[in-house]
């Protein structure tokens, strides 16, 4: 799979401003002076290595972390502000281990993605009705829908989340790992999803992964992050292992040289 190039007027319309941030937790900064604009339409591909910022920058331009400098817009207003209600979607880093003893079907976990304080009391809504029928539908989990979440495999419940996100009809989805246990086969249909999701619906996509391959194939943009932005710019562009290597001792896990272990972008089967 090729990253496809989005070559419509759509990216010239703005969602995310985020200027000069600086986010400081626990005492330490975490994000420094970081500018980022994203387009409705992108599908950005955000990676760095463990403890690099990624969540934590997720979670700033949701509004849920305060920065101590510089500004988050989102449609021009800031995180939280009546505008953005239900057009910002997020599926948290290991959003799909919920806990065992949670009974809940596909189904019914889908349709949480649905309340609001307007419909919060009617079940049967039917606009509520067909958008669950229709997040279930576009990650492939029909078959299962009645069935317990906790009896998935660990890449259905993803596809699960994922179609809670969907649901919500939100315009911008932020994605925190969503590949992490997922097998080649569902990876690939899950990437070939959002991309469509992109192309045809109008989505855009903020996704964050170590699987760099999986992501390269399928974002047409690519920012690496550790403290400040290293790197935003086209996929085709991105640097290779080696470069990123001479900038901070990367290497690809399956790689040769196995002291390398410890390092966090890995290369893809
Ligand atoms: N709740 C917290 N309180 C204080 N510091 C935190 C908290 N969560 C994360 N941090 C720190 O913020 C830094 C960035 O963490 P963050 O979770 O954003 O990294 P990440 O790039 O998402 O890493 P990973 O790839 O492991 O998910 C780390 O140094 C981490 O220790
Ligand atoms: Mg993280």
């Amino acid at each position: 799979m090729q990253p496809s190039v989005v070559n419509d007027n759509r990216l010239n319309v703005p969602i995310l401003s985020v200027d000069n941030l600086t986010v400081i937790r626990s005492g330490n900064i975490v994000l420094k002076d970081i500018n980022l604009k994203v387009c409705k339409g992108e599908f950005i591909g955000l990676v760095g290595p463990n403890g690099s910022g990624k969540s934590t920058l997720l979670l700033s331009i949701l509004g849920v972390l305060r920065a101590q400098k510089g500004s988050v817009e989102i449609y021009g207003q800031p995180p939280f502000s009546r505008s953005t209600i239900g057009r910002i979607g997020w599926v948290s880093q290991a959003a799909s281990n919920l806990p065992r003893d949670v009974r809940i079907t596909v189904r019914e976990l889908v349709r949480l993605g649905t309340l609001n304080g307007k419909n919060m009391f009617s079940w049967s809504d039917k606009g509520r009705v067909k958008r669950v029928n229709e997040a279930i539908k576009m990650v492939g989990l029909e078959d299962v829908e009645n069935v317990d979440v906790s009896r998935l495999s660990g890449g259905q419940r993803q596809r699960a989340v994922i179609a809670r996100a969907l649901a919500t009809e939100a315009e911008f989805i932020l994605l925190d790992e969503p590949l992490v246990g997922m097998d080649r086969e569902a990876r690939n249909s899950l990437l070939k999803l959002l991309d469509q999701l992109c192309h045809d619906s109008d989505k855009t996509i903020l996704m964050v992964s170590h699987d760099l391959t999986a992501i390269r194939q399928t974002a047409h943009r690519m920012i690496f992050l550790e403290e400040m932005i290293r790197y935003d710019g086209p996929t085709e562009n991105f640097p290779d292992l080696e470069s990123l290597a001479g900038l901070r001792g990367i290497r690809p896990v399956h790689g040769e040289d196995q002291s390398y272990k410890h390092t966090h972008l890995v290369e893809g089967e």
